[in-house]
């Protein structure tokens, strides 16, 4: 069977790296187009170009936007993935370089190579899918899925009250693509809450004898100690779980699809406010994952450590 073609839209990012993994494990991925979020797009861009090296690929790499689409950049997630987006092992820059194409021409001209079959997974602001969007307003026609690691559905946010990362970095961008895609399939920050993986788990995968295991955990080792002095009673894992829903679309137990708006002002900048309801006239653009199959899960990231 053909695998999926995807293209990962992200900022890593210490569970970015996860997701990228599993996705080369299990996909043909047609591209890493890298965003401002979690740090700097100079840290984002040389910590997709140095996973690329590890894992062994060949996979092109497009530097996007540097900065939210109209707003000023919020606090970044360095406090969480270290100040260079991978723990700060301070690893040896890979000697390879970005395309020369920007992520948003990257993002239309692979829709169109890959007309029909492309899966968009967004692990990051999504500023350079937006950008993409005002550039060619037809550009879902030529996407079969988009898979949006965002939000905070019930508004229970981890960067601000109500707001996710991913949305609160970026609300403009975020309320375009919302507002503009016919179909999106969110796994958001209360999902991942949900679906989070004992911290034992983890250090049991990236004990295994294998370069990217021993990668995984080198740049993981902050990010771990500081969710668990937090109190954290286990790893969040968004974008694996995001990338789990786009590798096995059946993973997803249960989905419910409503409307769902950005909010751009105020104290709730940033949150994703759901039509749980439908009491509105507008259209479902979302399909919310609410529950996953977590052992099929785990299995997906074990793997991609070389440890299932
Ligand atoms: C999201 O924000 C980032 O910090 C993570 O990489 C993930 O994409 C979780 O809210
Ligand atoms: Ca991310």
């Amino acid at each position: 069977m053909e695998k999926p073609k995807i293209l990962i839209d992200t900022d890593p990012g210490v569970d970015d790296a996860l997701a990228i993994l599993m996705a080369h494990r299990h996909a043909d991925v047609v591209g890493l187009t890298i965003a401002a979020g979690n740090v700097g797009l100079a840290h984002t861009t040389a910590n997709a170009l140095k996973l690329v090296e590890v894992i062994g690929a060949s996979t092109p790499v497009f530097a996007g936007c540097a900065t939210p689409l109209v707003a000023q950049p919020p606090e970044d997630a360095a406090f969480v993935h270290g100040l260079d987006g991978f723990g700060d092992t301070g690893y040896t820059h890979s000697a390879r370089s970005t395309e020369n194409e920007p992520a948003a021409q990257a993002i239309l001209r692979l829709s169109h190579e890959h007309a029909g079959k492309l899966v968009i997974v967004a692990l990051a602001p999504l500023t350079n899918l937006a950008l993409a969007l005002r550039l060619d307003p037809e550009l879902p026609s030529r996407v079969a899925r988009l898979v949006v690691m965002g939000g905070a559905v019930n508004g229970r946010g981890n960067t601000t009250v109500s707001a996710e990362f991913n949305i609160g970095f970026d609300p403009e961008a975020a309320h375009i693509v919302f507002s503009e895609w016919p179909q999106i399939e969110l796994a958001d920050w209360e999902l991942t809450v949900r679906h989070g993986i004992d911290f034992d788990t983890v250090a049991r995968w990236v004990r295994a004898d294998h370069p990217i295991a021993r990668f995984f955990d080198a740049i993981s080792r902050k990010t771990r100690a500081w969710s668990q002095e937090r109190g954290r009673p286990q790893l969040a894992l968004a974008d694996p779980l995001a990338m789990a829903v786009a590798l096995q679309p059946d993973i997803a137990r249960h989905t419910q699809e409503h409307h769902v708006a950005i909010a751009l002002d105020g104290l709730a900048r940033g949150a994703t406010i759901v039509d749980w309801d439908d009491r509105g006239d507008a259209r479902t653009n979302a399909r919310i994952v609410m529950d996953v199959d977590q052992a099929r899960f785990e299995a997906l990231c074990a793997s991609a450590l070389g440890a299932g």
